[in-house]
């Protein structure tokens, strides 16, 4: 799922089938700039409004049109990076497979991690300027339902309890301390917050051992599916990544807490733990 600047090369080099992209920022003009000035060559720039709006992915035809714009087949093997933010580049690989690509994968260490190993050897080419035209690809999508959820079922779970759901959350917001909006969080939901999955100091995931026990001690199995949300699912797609590479069975829930409070009856909010 995951894969180092070395095999990104050895992959672009052999000239595999490979469709490589930036997720873009929120900000479209920022990323769009810093795309502009400087990305891994062949990238192609993806923008996140054309994968969701306002947490809500876009229909599977719109995403399929997107991606054949941008050259996508169903045999290429899709790799994403960032420039640092994580969320959006695991954002990105949920939609894919969301929209039902089959193959997937992060570039491990990010653009940051591409422009060290530049430093050491000229291979890790970058570029400048627009990426070139490119022929349309016969990406076909689907919608898999074994990556999300709505809130219908996330309802009904609170009466059946067929799934364990994680809220991925600050703590202050899953509280509800948070100042602002209305926070707080689904009544049984517990809380990880993506600072457990990902250590920004580092720039890198948590270790296997350490994500065992995160997600362990959230009293999460194997032997259940995982239900994740937050508020756009941005955090939720971490936590989506960080469990999937453990073999987890993982769905989003894209309505997430501004659904659930507006839609749930009040019992089924936990509001203000102070
Ligand atoms: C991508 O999103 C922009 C802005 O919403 C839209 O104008 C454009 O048509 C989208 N591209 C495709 C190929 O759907
Ligand atoms: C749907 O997603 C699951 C979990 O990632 C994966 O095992 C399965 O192959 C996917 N199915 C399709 C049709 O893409
Ligand atoms: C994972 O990280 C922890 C904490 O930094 C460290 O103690 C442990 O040795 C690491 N485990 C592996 C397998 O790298």
């Amino acid at each position: 799922m995951e894969i180092s600047p070395n095999h990104l090369l050895t992959l672009l080099i052999t000239r595999r089938k490979v469709c490589l992209f930036e997720a873009g920022s929120g900000d479209e003009d920022a990323s769009r700039n810093s795309f502009l000035n400087d990305h891994i060559e062949s990238a192609r720039l993806l923008f996140h409004s054309n994968l969701s709006h306002s947490g809500v992915p876009v229909h599977p035809l719109q995403f399929q049109r997107y991606a054949r714009s941008l050259g996508v087949d169903n045999d290429c093997h899709v790799v994403i990076y960032d420039r640092g933010q994580i969320i959006w580049s695991t954002y990105a690989a949920w939609a894919f497979k969301l929209f039902g690509h089959a193959k997937v994968s992060l570039l491990a260490g990010n653009y940051l991690g591409w422009k060290t190993q530049q430093s050491r050897s000229p291979q890790y080419r970058t570029e400048t300027g627009e990426d070139g035209a490119r022929r349309q690809g016969d990406f076909l999508s689907s919608w898999n339902e074994s990556v999300i959820i709505t809130f219908d079922d996330v309802f009904l779970n609170t009466e059946i309890n067929t799934f364990d759901l994680i809220d991925a959350q600050t703590k202050e917001e899953y509280d509800g301390l948070a100042p602002g909006a209305l926070y707080g969080h689904i009544r049984g939901a517990v809380n990880v917050p993506v600072d457990m999955v990902y250590d920004w100091s580092l720039a890198q995931w948590m270790n296997s051992s350490e994500l065992v026990t995160t997600f362990a001690n959230a009293g999460l199995t194997q032997k259940r599916t995982v239900v994740v949300y937050c508020s756009t699912s941005l955090r939720s797609s971490m936590i989506w990544w960080a469990l999937s590479r453990l073999n987890f069975k993982v769905k989003i829930y894209f309505g997430g807490w501004p659904e659930w409070v507006v839609r749930a009856p009040d019992e089924l909010k936990v509001l203000n733990r102070s």
